[in-house]
């Protein structure tokens, strides 16, 4: 029996991704390009053990629910299937930051309980396996497999096999500093998947929202290359307030912000306008990211602490592939 114990990082999406195009495959219905972050991760420790009745999921030091118990469960089960390991599962995982308020902790989560219960089952997965075998779980999951700048291809293939993500860019290639301006540490009411499927069938703008994606995707990848800030800030504020009026105009419609995540943007977009490179993105959540070049991060950190209702501001830089911590042989 093996124990292992992955970590992986989270990250957020430049280029946003929101729509299925297959449901139990959790295939996307638009292409992505992200950033891993360095200090918001995950890490989950994990055995198969032949006395256990049932998988056991304990979250930040608490036995989870029984919804997140069977969330890991079905994702385990895809690992029992592809390795010869039958056992139930006792696993331990740790967010080091707040669960499900737009920090995308599915991402880093479903990444690294690929990696780790992979390893555990006795499963030795190429990076490219893992991530669709993390996709699985979560699609933006896909991309923390990688570290730096990550792209998710949308695939063809209808098995999803081709609907994987890969790395365009280690870390090394550009020294950007992403500030998360936390404004509430509330709960979401709707998840990523409710939203998605609401948003396909009742939003006027999810036709438009699917015809306009290659062409950021195409901006993005090429201004990353460039390291053109100016155009990076361009596209992402595009593709993120793009995201959100798909959202807002879904019947009934889905408002992630509260008035602090209006408020940030204005004041991010001051900023940009005085001179400071830096511009926003915000996922299905209220949290605001602000992401400039590392030497602008004081700055700009200051600033968004000041602002009224902003209840703190976390600093990372961009992160790494997921890793395995440690692998022992137990019982
Ligand atoms: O991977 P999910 O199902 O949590 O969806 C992620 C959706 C967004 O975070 C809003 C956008 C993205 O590309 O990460």
């Amino acid at each position: 029996m093996k124990k292992v114990k992955a970590k992986a990082c989270s990250n957020i999406a430049l280029v946003k991704y929101w729509g299925k195009r297959n449901i139990p495959l959790n295939l996307p219905a638009v292409a992505s390009i992200s950033v891993t972050l360095d200090t918001l991760f995950t890490e989950t420790e994990v055995r198969f053990d032949p006395e256990l009745k049932n998988d056991i999921l304990v979250l930040n030091g608490s036995l989870a629910s029984e919804k997140d118990t069977q969330r890991m469960a079905k994702f385990l089960d895809l690992i029992r299937e592809k390795s010869k390991n039958k056992n139930c599962a006792y696993v331990e995982s740790t967010n080091n930051f707040p669960t499900s308020a737009g920090l995308a902790s599915s991402a880093s989560s479903f990444a690294c309980l690929a990696l780790a219960a992979g390893r555990a089952a006795g499963l030795d997965l190429p990076k490219s396996k893992l991530s669709e075998l993390a996709r699985l779980g979560s699609g933006s999951a896909a991309r923390s497999i990688f570290g730096g700048f990550v792209e998710m291809a949308i695939g063809k293939k209808d098995d999803g096999s081709d609907c994987i993500a890969h790395q365009l860019f280690p870390k090394e290639h550009w020294d950007l500093t992403v500030l998360i301006a936390i404004t509430s540490e509330k709960k979401k009411k709707t998840g990523s998947t409710d939203g998605m499927e609401s948003s396909r069938l009742t939003s006027p703008f999810y036709k438009p929202w699917i015809t306009s994606s290659p062409k950021d995707m195409d901006e993005m990848r090429e201004a990353i290359i460039q390291k053109d800030f100016e155009k990076v800030a361009e596209v992402a504020e595009f593709s993120c307030l793009k995201m959100h009026a798909l959202a807002l105009a879904t019947n009934p419609g889905l408002i992630y912000w509260n008035g602090t995540t209006v408020d940030a943007m204005h004041h991010v977009r001051e900023m940009r306008e005085n001179g400071t490179p830096v511009f926003f993105t915000i996922d299905a959540g209220p949290q605001v990211k602000a992401i400039c070049p590392a030497e602008y991060s004081g700055q700009v950190q200051k600033q968004l602490e000041q602002l009224p209702g902003v209840i703190r501001v976390i600093k990372t830089g961009l992160g790494g592939d997921a890793i395995v911590v440690e692998e022992k042989r137990v019982g």
